[in-house]
């Protein structure tokens, strides 16, 4: 097998994806939220050549990814109702949940941790590499450690290169941004990571309260004080150009002063008319969620690129339906107010 080899998934190359997991090596797949960088997750060389080809931490858990639900059990033990229940209504989709893990699971997979974070993503060609492979997945987004999730193929090309044996294509992300995660190991349940199913949804599946961080804290969504937690790092998905998330009411006004000053700027709209000018370079996002969610990450790649001075965001209102948009914007940029 070749090193390297990108190729779009028919049923052979999803063969081979699967064969390459079996012999330890790293296949970047799609999955509904983002691109996933994967190995096997019971083979703890494999999953060690994860952290190397990331530069992440080995602290850091993976989220392990499995083909149907009756494998739960492979995976986690102690697993109360609420997870069957959840799985039923919201798998393959976009949800992580995290339990305690069997004891039989790598601790390189968990970082350390006695809980696993398990999900069956809705992608078709997720799906077939996992029923191809049998076994779990693990993988974490196909990004450098702390750069921008991968939203299509050339993004995980661009991100690692030769570092990863096979990349499966199977275009843009529906969704766009990662899972959302719960914890359903503290009682209540615990929203660790906002994503596109809401801590409302699970709420109303559940019949009974999730414990959410505050909307308008304009903190990282999980509790700072934990090791395992995700996305705690200040600037998480960060572009490496200097990013700064800005009212709808000070936009234009900060973007005037900059460009006073010589500056090229990027900005990243989605309601506010910013006059056209050379030094700009504007991107407009829709102004709705889930279709912002969609375009989010390529728009902040597309803008990172150019190699500007600065890059200003819009900032989404801090209501419940941009929970997530604003929890990356939080992690990509700084506030400036
Ligand atoms: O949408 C997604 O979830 C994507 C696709 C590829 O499935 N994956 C993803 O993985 O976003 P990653 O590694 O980039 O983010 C997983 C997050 C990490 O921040 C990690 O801290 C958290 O899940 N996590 C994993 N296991 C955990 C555990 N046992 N307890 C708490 N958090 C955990
Ligand atoms: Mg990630």
């Amino acid at each position: 097998m070749p090193e390297n080899i990108s190729r779009t998934a028919d049923n052979i190359s999803i063969a081979d994806a699967a064969q390459l997991l079996r012999e330890g090596r790293l296949v970047a797949f799609p999955t509904e939220t983002v691109y996933g960088l994967g190995a096997d997750a019971s083979n703890v060389e494999a999953v060690k050549g994860i952290f190397r080809a990331k530069g992440r931490p080995a602290d850091h858990p993976l989220i392990v990814h499995i083909p149907e639900s009756a494998k739960l059990s492979d995976w986690a033990e102690n697993i109360p109702e609420v997870a069957y229940i959840l799985a039923e209504h919201f798998w393959p989709g976009p949800l992580a949940m995290i339990l305690p893990k069997k004891t039989t699971v790598p601790l390189e997979v968990t970082g350390g941790q006695n809980t696993v974070a398990l999900r069956i993503p809705n992608h078709p060609i997720a799906l077939k590499l996992l029923q191809a492979f049998g076994g779990g997945i693990a993988a974490p987004s196909a990004n450098r450690y702390c750069r921008i999730s991968p939203t299509t193929a050339q993004h995980v090309l661009e991100e690692l290169g030769n570092a990863v044996d096979l990349i499966l294509d199977g275009g843009a992300c529906s969704v766009g941004v990662e899972s959302t995660i719960i914890d359903l190991t503290s009682s209540p349940p615990r929203l660790l990571r906002p994503g596109h199913i809401s801590y409302q949804e699970l709420e109303a599946v559940l019949q009974s309260p999730v414990a959410v961080p505050e909307i308008l804290s304009g903190t990282p969504s999980i509790d700072p004080g934990s090791p395992r937690a995700p996305g705690m790092m200040a600037l998480h998905y960060a572009p490496e150009t200097k990013t700064w998330l800005c009212s709808s009411e000070t936009i234009g006004i900060i973007a005037k002063q900059l460009q006073l000053s010589n500056q090229h700027l990027g900005l990243l709209r989605y309601r506010t008319l910013i006059p056209d000018s050379p030094n700009i370079t504007q991107l407009t996002l829709p102004e709705q969620p889930d279709t912002y969610a969609q375009g989010l990450y390529a728009a902040l790649r597309q803008l990172d690129e150019l190699q500007l001075d600065i890059l200003l965001i819009e900032r989404p209102p801090l209501i419940e339906a941009w929970r997530a948009v604003n929890d990356r914007l939080n992690k990509a940029a700084t506030l400036i107010e």
